[in-house]
């Protein structure tokens, strides 16, 4: 059976550890051709070498993005490596779990600029591509988060209900210019976000999902025909 993967682009951020290593794993098997994100350079590299070694194709791209300089050359430096974007995975993100009065406004700023505002950077720069070639598909990873709120969770969920609302702006302007929005709302997943906090300590160990099983859920998501439109897939998180 023809692989209709094969060969497309794919720019995942977050893709040093984590959810967003699997993703990038699992669309390195399907032989797209990949840009990797992230701050750590070296993490990235040995993620690069991986896809390599089971005959894959990925770069790493390392960058910070709550620098919005640093976004857009990134952005431009892929597009000029592959010469076309046809899917983006907006998923790197950053945890704050905090009681409302000791957050400090640096670590807010931080939050949000990293969970919110790096992703409304990443996307304005791929739809203003993918809205030229009339073709793509955006998809971010959000969170429960994103539905309702946590104790200590203020910042992270501020953020991930704004990535949200963001996101279904973007699917309505997306869909006139044939580009294709996703979010993806986890509950608790087993990764190193998670693993010093009242989840990784308390969730039961069978209730977390496995970052392979998002990546399994993205790939369902790619391979979609251009009639069928998913906005967003919510998973549960088990209260505890
Ligand atoms: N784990 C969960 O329970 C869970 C549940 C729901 C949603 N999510 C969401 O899933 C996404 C991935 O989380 P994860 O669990 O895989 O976390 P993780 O293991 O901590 O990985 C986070 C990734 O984001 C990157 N990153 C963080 N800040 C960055 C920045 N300023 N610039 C560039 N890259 C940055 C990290 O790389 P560097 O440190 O190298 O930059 C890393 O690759 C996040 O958006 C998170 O909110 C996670």
């Amino acid at each position: 059976m023809e692989n209709m993967l094969e060969g497309k682009t794919a720019v995942i951020t977050g893709a040093s550890r984590g959810i967003g290593k699997s993703i990038a794993i699992a669309l390195g098997k399907e032989k797209m051709r990949l840009a990797l994100l992230a701050r750590s350079t070296d993490k990235l590299q040995e993620v690069v070498n991986e896809i390599q070694a089971i005959g894959g194709e990925a770069v790493a791209f390392p960058c910070d993005l709550v620098d919005p300089g640093a976004v857009k050359s990134s952005l431009d430096s892929i597009f000029q490596h592959f010469s076309s974007l046809d899917v983006l995975i907006s998923n790197a993100g950053i945890f704050l779990e905090k009681p409302i009065t000791d957050i400090e406004i640096e670590e807010w700023d931080n939050v949000l600029r990293t969970n919110l505002t790096g992703t409304f950077l990443l996307c304005q720069s791929a739809f203003s591509r993918m809205k030229d070639q009339k073709a793509g598909r955006i998809i971010a990873i959000a969170s429960s988060a994103s539905i309702q709120g946590y104790t200590h969770q203020a910042a992270y969920c501020a953020s991930k209900h704004g990535l949200l609302g963001f996101m279904r702006c973007l699917s309505i302007e997306a869909r006139a210019h044939n580009v294709h929005v996703h979010t993806i709302c986890p509950g608790g997943v087993r990764t190193d976000l998670i693993k010093d906090t009242y989840m990784g300590d308390r969730v039961s160990q069978g209730h977390l999902i496995e970052p392979d099983n998002i990546a399994d859920l993205v790939l369902f998501l790619i391979r979609q025909p251009e009639n069928i439109d998913i906005p967003e897939i919510n998973l549960k998180r088990y209260a505890v």
